[in-house]
């Protein structure tokens, strides 16, 4: 055996997850944003030095959807299709073949294990490749001990210690019920062997199915050597069978993924309260606060402060920047050291360039902001290109959409753009102009000019004494009744004759 050990894996993952109550399929549902299937792939891949088959039925399309999408990490793999789920002997009853058909794929041994067990770390399937290896074993299971067992299938050892068989916690008797220690459902075995017991499986049980389970009564059977591997960190075998169980895996794997971002030089200053996915990545200096969610391939620079309830989905921030409270970036890049928020939407395609500042209830999309611009209060502004050191008056709203196409904006270096301004798309505000106040930019400016559009203000004097005088005079002694109100007369046509007179 020793070095000329070649390996191949099977993940069982045809099963459709009755418990998990879902319309998916169960090892799709994600764990710190990523299918409970793709920690199985990537798993089976640090240890297989040969093919990895992935055993699918439920939803199989869907698996096979995620897979192809996922190839360039989990290549090569080769998707088996169990048509009845007849149990997991059943399951590795068709992967074996489909491994086994090229010859020049063929495996001195094959890790077995499940889709549904994503907190399992690479540390430990070594460990348990490893023991296999040094016992020279036939097959090996991995095991642990659980407060609570139940649900898990039992480990039932001899006397002197030697494991005899795994009992199913639906066929257990109640003293088997009380062995503490559970097959966590990853097992190493002997190519030569496996081919054997995987013909001489039944369906002899409660349930009616192959267990691939029985393979173990049938190597001890066999005196052949068979060995466990009892790993202490019993989190880390949990199985997923229902969402309580789901919600368990997420909490330790975030868990995992902070300590790691905590050793990596970020501030976090309430771990249990950010949300940070698998592949995000955040530089060191970098400070998250309570309820910061990063997701996807977010990644985030050194030195940046993300303030509280901020979401980060598929976004790249810079060096320096300060994300204020409660933003949404969605697919978004800021530079260095640019200010985002508070409560600013950054959605897909907008680019924050090196210093600029976007700040409160504004929405962009599709939109670039030159350096050093600002964009700070109350806007809206789509498919726009702004240029440096640009100034967006608070309330500007580009209207880009005229209910059949989108049309851009663009507003170069140095223009400044006072409150209140409509720009109706498509349209061209030239470098260092001076767009009034309350202006609807309906045609391009010229660098350097001045786009007003107002309608002039009319101002009467004392007008607004008159009115006060008119509808004071008309109050009854007040009695707190709202009714009274309606017996007012208009200040209206005081106003209206005024407008008329001038
Ligand atoms: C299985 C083990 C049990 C162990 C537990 C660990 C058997 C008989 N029992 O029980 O000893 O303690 O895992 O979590 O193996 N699957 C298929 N095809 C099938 C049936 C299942 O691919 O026909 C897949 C499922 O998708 C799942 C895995 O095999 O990923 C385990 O199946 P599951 O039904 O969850 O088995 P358990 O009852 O948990
Ligand atoms: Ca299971």
């Amino acid at each position: 055996m020793s070095s000329q050990n070649t390996t191949s894996v099977i993940i069982l993952a045809a099963g459709q997850g009755t418990r998990m109550k879902s319309e998916m399929p169960k090892v799709l549902h994600c764990v710190a944003g990523r299918p409970m299937l793709g920690y199985a792939m990537l798993l089976a891949r640090h240890v297989a030095t040969k093919n990895v088959a992935v055993v699918v039925g439920h939803g199989s399309d869907k698996l096979r959807t995620y897979l192809q999408k996922e190839a360039v990490q989990f290549e090569p793999y080769l998707v088996v299709e169990q048509t009845e789920q007849l149990g997991t002997g059943h399951a590795v009853q068709q992967a074996y073949p489909a491994l086994t058909a090229g010859s020049s794929a063929l495996a001195s041994q094959y890790v077995i294990m499940c889709g549904d067990t994503p907190l399992l770390t690479t540390e430990t399937i070594s460990a348990l490749v490893g023991y296999h290896q040094t016992e020279r074993a036939t097959l090996t299971l991995l095991t642990t001990h659980l407060p609570d067992p139940s649900g898990y299938g039992r480990v039932l050892r001899e006397a002197e210690g030697t494991v005899c068989r795994v009992v199913e916690d639906r066929d257990a008797s109640p003293e088997e019920k009380k062995v503490s220690e559970i097959n966590v459902g990853t097992y190493v075995v002997e190519a030569q062997f496996l081919e054997t017991a995987l013909g001489k499986l039944s369906p002899q049980n409660a349930q009616g199915e192959y267990y691939l389970t029985d393979i173990i009564e049938m190597a001890v059977k066999d005196k052949q050597k068979v060995m466990a591997w009892v790993t202490k960190d019993s989190l880390e075998t949990t199985g997923v069978n229902n969402r309580v169980h789901l919600a368990l895996a997420e909490k330790e794997m975030r868990r995992r993924i902070c300590e790691r971002l905590l050793l990596d030089g970020v501030t976090i200053l309430d771990p249990d309260r950010v949300v940070v996915d698998h592949q995000v990545t955040v530089g060191r200096d970098s400070v998250l606060h309570p309820g910061v969610v990063l997701e996807g391939q977010t990644q985030v620079g050194e030195c940046c402060t993300i303030r509280a309830n901020s979401r980060l989905t598929n976004s790249v921030v810079h060096r320096g920047v300060t994300i204020q409270d409660a933003c949404v970036l969605q697919e978004a890049t800021v530079e260095d050291e640019a200010v985002i928020g508070p409560m600013a939407h950054l959605r897909p395609g907008t680019v924050i360039h090196r210093k600029a500042k976007v700040g409160n209830f504004v929405e962009l999309k599709k939109t670039e902001v030159g350096e050093g611009s600002k964009v700070n209060h109350l806007s809206y502004l789509g498919d726009t290109w702004i240029g440096r050191n640009v100034n967006v008056g608070a309330g500007t709203i580009t209207c880009n959409y005229d209910g059949y196409q989108k049309a851009q904006t663009v507003i170069e270096d140095n223009v400044f753009i006072g409150s209140d301004v409509q720009l109706i798309a498509p349209v061209t505000i030239g470098k260092g102009a001076l767009i009034a106040a309350g202006t609807t930019v309906t045609d391009n400016v010229p660098a350097d000019a001045l786009g007003i559009s107002r309608v002039s203000q009319i101002t009467k004097e004392g007008t607004a004494a008159r009115r006060r005088a008119l509808l004071d005079s008309s109050v009854l002694p007040t009695n707190g009744q709202s009714g009274q109100v309606e017996d007012r007369p208009s200040a209206t046509p005081v106003i209206q004759e005024e407008q008329k007179s001038s």
